[in-house]
């Protein structure tokens, strides 16, 4: 067993992580290029932390132009074995309004173009997304959720756009008549990258809109969708404290395998 390290990832309106004892930054190198900001590192009780803001301070990279290989390389080095994410998401659901965090359990990937493996040609490998949410982390944050009395609910499908722009009303139709739950920009392929390094990850979705197909409500805009994140950042950042707090000191082995991804995922020969 190792240590845990918690890597935070905060998405559109989550910058820093309050609460984090002995700060200290650090610009991390990747063969991948530069993480979204200098990773900030430092603890909450006994567990330590890693914050890393994904569109980087002042809010500069699009959901296309992430660096996502890098982010997660970045966490790598530095000993992070869990993430979790927050991300803004839109609402295809009635009972998911605005406020409320989902803790996913799906991905649907339907980005376009975006580096999305660390691996290729010469070293071919596929790893398993079958259960992209690793269950104990997402357990844990749930139980945060609970001891913090914030309101919540465990499962749903996030479907993953390209963007930027926002979706046309007959995709959200489309999206909502799949039974998607949640739609964001940046949870892939941010998951399958830290599956790929054997992290086990999970997804706070914040809502905070209800996309577009609805009649009855406004079609989403940045501002409004800035200012759920903003009334609900006080929550997130009880949530994460929580469960920092509680983190157990080592890491313990994931019940899916997602920290042992790669134990069966080579299929090129190792003398090739
Ligand atoms: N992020 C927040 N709301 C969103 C929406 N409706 N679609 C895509 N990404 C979002």
């Amino acid at each position: 067993m190792s240590k845990a390290v918690v890597g935070i990832i905060g998405g559109s309106g989550v910058y820093d992580l309050p609460g984090l004892k002995d700060l200290r930054e650090e610009r991390v190198k990747t063969p991948w290029g530069e993480p979204s900001d200098a990773l900030r590192f430092g603890r909450i009780g006994d567990t330590e932390a890693v914050f890393l803001p994904r569109h980087g301070r002042g809010h500069v990279y699009s959901p296309s132009g992430i660096n996502y290989r890098a982010n997660i390389d970045a966490m790598k080095r530095v000993g992070v074995t869990d993430i979790v994410s927050v991300s803004a998401c839109g609402s295809f659901k009635q009972e998911l309004y605005p406020g409320l965090f989902v803790l996913v359990d799906q991905f649907v990937d339907r980005t376009q173009g975006r580096e999305s493996s660390f691996f290729g040609n010469g070293c071919v490998v596929h790893v398993s997304m079958a259960h992209p949410v690793a269950p104990l982390l997402q357990k844990r944050i749930a139980a945060a959720a609970t001891a913090e009395e914030i309101p919540f609910v465990s499962g749903g499908t996030y479907v993953c756009m390209e963007g930027p722009q926002f979706s046309s009303g007959a995709e959200s139709l489309g999206y909502k008549s799949q039974n998607f739950d949640v739609i964001g920009m940046t949870a892939m392929p941010e998951a399958k990258l830290a599956r790929e390094a054997e992290i086990s990850y999970a997804t706070i979705a914040m809502v905070t809109d209800f996309d577009c197909w609805h009649p009855d409500h406004d079609h989403v805009d940045v501002a409004s969708v800035i200012k759920v994140v903003q009334a609900n950042a006080a929550n997130a950042a009880r949530l994460l404290a929580r469960l920092l707090a509680d983190f157990p000191d080592q890491h313990e082995p994931c019940p899916i395998g997602s920290d042992r991804a790669l134990d069966n995922a080579f299929l090129t020969a190792p003398d090739a």
